[in-house]
């Protein structure tokens, strides 16, 4: 088997850049360990920034989204039992969209399909061969070996992922932090308790209030990283929740929790985010704690510069933008890791922090939402800024 760009993992990253090629005119196979229903239902994060919106829309996959997605003018923060609208679009013109990730990948995999996309399903990755001259990719496929020869690999399978595991030792930094807390997630059978986002710093810890239709909400309540499923059972969720977004005259609706889930945090970026034929994209190069939801957007805008390489490469023989992948990237990453940190940091209650660094904490939520400037700096972030437009 042969292909111009070999893609592993079937995720945002390499869905979008199969698309992205395709219409560019660019051949390449997708190959995901995981069966094509699990990909299309595993939940994940919501939030769109602009820009993604915008490149979706531009290359044909924003008819369901711009039907069925929440748009918002901005965002809720609630401290000290007081509530203060961040209004985005006033401060950063764009909305806040609403569109969990398992429908983006439902509305790319329909895609690839219409186009006659190749893409293999519970086909593992077992190894990455001459990434710096004739690539493989070796996978294991209904109890056989296969071989996809390629020009190139993307490696879009995730932190864990073969691909990001062939970046050779001593040639690649891994930079890494962990977050002392984690997030427990639910999906509760409601309707919205709010008409946006909430995102609550509390002395008992964080909460976040997202929505997923106007049956079904999304929550999540910061949590110990060693947290199990069982240590949370609905009766202490409601208590916990419900005291850290409290405010005057406001109530939380509840319901049927319908699946829980303790999402670990952490930190990592890869540098350089290439080698040789290998370019790393989404998580393979980066993970961001949630707390903004960034991962998602970072890794649109990754293949959206990966895919424009690949056209100057073929369709202009000009390998210049390829081998410029990781350094025009790596600056927008970094941005993308030091908001989602500053908007982690600053709303969650690390263990043993001080009064102190409570208070300091707390003048730095009032000073934010009663700052225009602190205001726009936060809504710039959180809607994304876009390098580059897809031509
Ligand atoms: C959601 C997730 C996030 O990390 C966030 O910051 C906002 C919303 C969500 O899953 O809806």
């Amino acid at each position: 088997m042969r292909t111009q760009v070999g893609i592993v993992g079937a995720g945002p990253a390499g869905l979008l850049l199969s698309h992205l090629l395709h219409l560019q005119g660019i051949a390449s196979v997708v190959i995901d360990a995981r069966p094509r229903d699990e990909i299309e239902r595993t939940i994940r994060a919501g939030v769109l920034e602009q820009g993604t919106v915008d490149l979706l829309t531009r290359v044909g996959l924003g008819e369901r989204l711009a039907r069925e997605a929440f748009f918002h003018r901005g965002v809720y923060l609630r401290f000290g039992g007081r509530t203060h609208h961040v209004d985005m679009q006033a401060l950063a013109g764009g909305l806040v969209t609403i569109y969990p990730q398992h429908e983006v990948l439902k509305d790319l995999i329909r895609a690839r399909l219409d186009a006659g996309g190749e893409m293999w399903f519970e086909a593992r990755a077992l190894a990455l061969e001459d990434i710096d001259g004739s690539p493989v990719i070796v996978f294991a496929h209904g109890g056989r070996e296969q071989r996809l020869e390629c020009d190139f690999i993307a490696g879009c399978d995730g932190s864990h992922g073969l691909c990001a595991g062939a970046m050779p030792d001593g040639g690649a930094t891994r930079y890494e932090r962990s977050y002392p807390f984690a997030w427990f997630g639910i999906l509760v059978e409601a309707p919205p308790s709010s008409d946006e986002l909430v995102y609550a710093s509390h002395a008992r810890g964080f909460a976040l209030l997202s929505t997923r239709s106007p049956t079904l909400q999304r929550m999540y309540l910061q949590c110990d990283p060693a947290d199990r499923i069982d240590d949370w059972p609905d009766e202490r969720i409601w208590t916990e929740l419900r005291a850290r977004t409290a405010a005057d005259g406001w109530v939380l609706k509840d319901g049927r929790i319908t699946h829980k889930i303790v999402v670990g945090m952490r930190s990592a970026v890869m540098e350089p985010m290439q080698q040789g034929r290998l370019f790393l994209a989404g998580d393979a190069a980066h993970v961001v704690p949630p707390t903004g939801a960034k991962g998602l957007n970072l890794a649109v805008a990754d293949v959206e510069v990966l895919a424009q390489a690949f056209a100057r490469h073929y369709r202009d023989r000009d390998g210049a933008a390829l081998a410029r992948y990781s350094a025009d990237r790596l600056p927008h990453v970094w941005k993308g890791q030091r908001f989602s940190y500053w908007m982690t940091s600053l709303l969650h209650r690390a263990p043993g922090e001080t009064p102190f660094d409570e208070r300091r904490r707390r003048a730095e939520l009032d000073e934010l939402v009663s700052s225009p400037h602190l205001a726009a700096a936060l809504a710039t972030g959180y809607l994304g800024v876009r390098p580059l437009t897809y031509a």
